[in-house]
């Protein structure tokens, strides 16, 4: 796909897809400059609808986010949940019930990270779950080395990740959070499908080393291999280092 914004839109027709389906299951989403053009075009797609339609997309929204950082509170501009509520939840008027994230200021955040994954489970699991790619190879905040089986938990942030999202945090990588609550990789492998969205030629390298390299800790993307239902949606500065079949 020639750029992110033709990106965005293929992701937002499978979003549509996941949301028109019966029954349907939560949706599993991400956060980070990555989404931000796919959350515009979900907005504007929303906003075409008629009214009936787009109560009914309400009425039946439920989302679980992957991540969030430890200590920020949901009202902190620079929390995951701020991201949501303003690039979703509330544009799309939805209750914040509907849009979930673990809870930043949990006292005991891994005891945080079971709940989590317990509410997913009995939300019945991802339908869809989009996914970005950290520069490290992670997703969510799957930090390397990391194996499949990697559960949701809360963990460190390692300096590149940190220095990656310095953006929102006055450019100073100290001042982001040195830790995270994630969904692990087994939560992401049991989504019914995923959608991996790359764009930028900065992702090229590690968009290459995620696809064809073997499934490899170092590379927790790469575990996303073996997923029998892996979507993979890349601008062409993304896709600049894969073979051209691709
Ligand atoms: C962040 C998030 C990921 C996100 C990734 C890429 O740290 N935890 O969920 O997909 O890194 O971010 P961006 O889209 O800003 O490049």
């Amino acid at each position: 796909m020639p750029d992110a914004q033709a990106v965005a839109t293929a992701v937002v027709e499978r979003v549509w897809q996941a949301l028109r389906a019966a029954p349907r299951k939560p949706l599993g989403l991400a956060t980070g400059r990555t989404m931000e053009p796919v959350y515009g075009a979900l907005r504007v797609q929303l906003g075409r609808l008629s009214p009936h339609e787009q109560q009914v997309i309400r009425d039946g929204w439920l989302s679980f986010n992957l991540d969030e950082y430890v200590g920020l509170a949901a009202d902190d501009p620079r929390s995951f949940a701020a991201f949501m509520a303003d690039q979703l939840q509330r544009p799309l008027g939805l209750r914040p019930d509907q849009v979930r994230l673990p809870d930043g200021l949990a006292v005991d955040p891994q005891a945080e990270a079971r709940r989590y994954t317990a509410s997913l489970a009995a939300a019945g699991g991802v339908g869809l779950q989009l996914l970005g790619l950290g520069g490290n190879g992670h997703v969510g905040f799957n930090e390397p080395p990391c194996g499949a089986q990697s559960p949701c938990r809360c963990l460190e942030l390692s300096a590149a990740t940190r220095a990656q999202n310095a953006g929102a945090f006055g450019g100073a990588a100290g001042a982001v959070p040195a830790r995270a609550i994630t969904l692990g990789l087994a939560e992401i492998l049991a989504a019914e499908r995923i959608l991996l969205v790359v764009t930028g030629a900065a992702k090229a390298g590690i968009l290459r080393r995620a696809l064809l390299e073997p499934p490899c800790p170092e590379v927790p993307a790469s575990w996303l291999q073996v997923h029998p239902r892996l979507e993979v949606l890349v601008d062409a500065a993304a896709a600049a280092a894969l073979p051209p079949a691709r």
